[in-house]
């Protein structure tokens, strides 16, 4: 799926070695290209197609049946418990690149707690709770398969006293019921909501408010409109299911966002946005030695805190 990144700097074009996933899966994927990551950039302007990409995009037809796409919507959680039955904990490196683009999760004071949603089998926290021995870490997954294979990870039974995994559907069940209220102050949302449809978004961002301290920050990245991945999705029959949504041969779904989507999507639930970009990453696909741009969005919302002293 998405590629990790390495240590280049923001903005800057630099070379350097990385790889995405390992999957050993038997299904396709957009990630399963071992890229190597050969520039990195960000802007708040989406990536321009040319004119036969666009029309390309344009032209592609929703085939699926109404019956299928609600299976895949209504299913979701089934089809991502068989990926992680079928890639156990192989598929997505360590998210190491997000120390750098979220400095707050290396802090070692104040003492910060993690909130992370989507987690899969823990490619983010797991090397985090390595990096910052003091940081109290809250993840969820609606896989139980990808929860189950976090518990039985020897770092988490080493580290079970700050450490706390719990299966949770995001859309429907509430984090607070599982997560201690006024104490997380650090957020992370990785390509996880590109995983739901549209309409399902909204419950899934305000549950996700109601589960943080006020002032708390929340770091979110995903897929960005016009993505490479986006643009072999449409090149295929069947996938497109609704405009920006497509779905995998293995039925979990992949959303591509626009800028103005995500800021409207937080805001709305009552989150102030502090930054948001695309970043661009060009890889080198080494299987079919093609360069490959990739788009993401990268944003940092804050959940007001109405108790603080106002600075003016
Ligand atoms: C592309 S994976 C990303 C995993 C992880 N965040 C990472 O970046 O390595 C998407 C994850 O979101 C989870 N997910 C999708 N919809 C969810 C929901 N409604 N509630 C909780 N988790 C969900 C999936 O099970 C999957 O683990």
């Amino acid at each position: 799926m998405e590629p990790a990144e390495s240590t280049t700097t923001n903005t800057t074009t630099s070379t350097t070695s990385n790889c995405s996933s390992s999957s050993s899966s038997t299904q396709p994927q957009e990630g399963e290209i071992q890229p190597l990551v050969v520039a990195r950039t960000q802007s708040v302007e989406a990536r321009q197609l040319s004119e036969a990409e666009a029309a390309m995009v344009a032209a592609t037809k929703m085939t699926v049946s109404e019956y299928h796409k609600s299976r895949f919507d209504t299913h979701a959680r089934m089809f991502w418990d068989k990926f992680y039955h079928a890639n156990k904990t192989f598929f997505f490196k360590d998210r190491h690149w997000l120390y750098r683009e979220f400095p707050p999760l290396v802090e070692q004071e104040p003492v910060h707690t993690l909130l992370e949603i989507g987690c899969g089998v823990g490619n983010a926290f797991f090397p985090l709770l390595q990096a910052n021995p003091t940081i109290e870490v809250y993840a969820c997954d609606f896989a139980k398969k990808a929860v189950d294979l976090i518990t039985q990870n020897e770092l988490y039974k080493a580290n079970a006293s700050r450490c706390h995994a719990f299966v949770c559907d995001v859309i429907n069940t509430p984090i607070s019921d599982t997560v201690p209220a006024n104490k997380v102050d650090l957020c992370t949302c990785l390509f996880v909501l590109s995983a739901m449809v549209q309409s399902k978004m909204p419950a899934a961002v305000s549950n996700i408010f109601n589960a943080l301290k006020p002032g708390a920050t929340l770091f979110f990245r995903d897929y960005g409109i016009n993505d490479e991945a986006m643009l072999r999705f449409a090149k295929q029959r069947n996938s497109k299911l609704d405009e920006n949504l497509y779905v995998r041969q293995d039925g979990t779904q992949a959303f591509f966002f626009t800028l103005e989507h995500v800021q409207e999507l937080f805001q709305s639930a009552g989150f102030e946005q502090l930054s948001s970009v695309y970043v661009f990453t060009e890889t080198i696909n080494r299987k079919e030695e093609l360069q490959v741009p990739r788009v993401f969005v990268q944003s940092l919302f804050r959940k007001p805190d109405t108790s603080a002293p106002s600075s003016s």
